[in-house]
């Protein structure tokens, strides 16, 4: 487990920001997996596990989620900009909130996290745009305080 972590956060102390929003034009298809896979180490699986797995009960499965496997991946982005409480996830009912990465997390970070999400772990959903979680912020801004 420790292992596994080192690995997955030595591209991002080696490369850093390398990946900004001006290199790599919205719109632009394709994500940089290894830096998901880094940024989902770094600020989702303390909770939702390296596996995908979360700690049932307590933080729901990433795998196999039908938030994170349905193409229409609105509910995907608003979740992560805007966090999540008091909800359902998979039928099931958590009582910790799931926190806003609004304020932590960049367009090209949240693109890179949904799509390593949404292709790891067996995972097959449809990937998104730099410019379509740009468009979502837009709108979640419209609806949060
Ligand atoms: C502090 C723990 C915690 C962290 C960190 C966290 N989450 Fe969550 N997450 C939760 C909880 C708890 C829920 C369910 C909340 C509810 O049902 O109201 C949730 C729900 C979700 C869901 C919806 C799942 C479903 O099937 O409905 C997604 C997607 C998600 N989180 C992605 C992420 C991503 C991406 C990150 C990192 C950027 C992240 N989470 C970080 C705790 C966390």
């Amino acid at each position: 487990m420790h292992r596994l972590i080192g690995c997955a956060l030595a591209p991002l102390l080696l490369f850093g920001r390398a990946a900004t929003p001006a290199e790599r034009p919205a719109g632009q298809p394709g994500f940089d997996a290894s830096r998901g896979r880094a940024l989902y180490s770094a600020n989702c699986s303390a909770c939702h596990g390296e596996d995908g797995a979360g700690q049932p009960g307590t933080f729901p499965p990433l795998k196999g989620s039908r938030v994170v496997t349905k193409d229409d991946a609105t509910k995907h982005m608003q979740v992560v900009l805007e966090g999540m409480q008091g909800a359902k996830a998979g039928g099931v009912r958590y009582a910790t909130p799931m926190p806003s990465f609004a304020a932590s997390l960049d367009d090209a970070d949240i693109t890179d996290i949904i799509d390593y999400e949404r292709s790891a772990w067996g995972n097959h959903g449809k990937p998104v745009t730099v410019a379509e979680v740009g468009a979502a912020r837009v709108k979640s801004k419209l609806h949060t305080h």
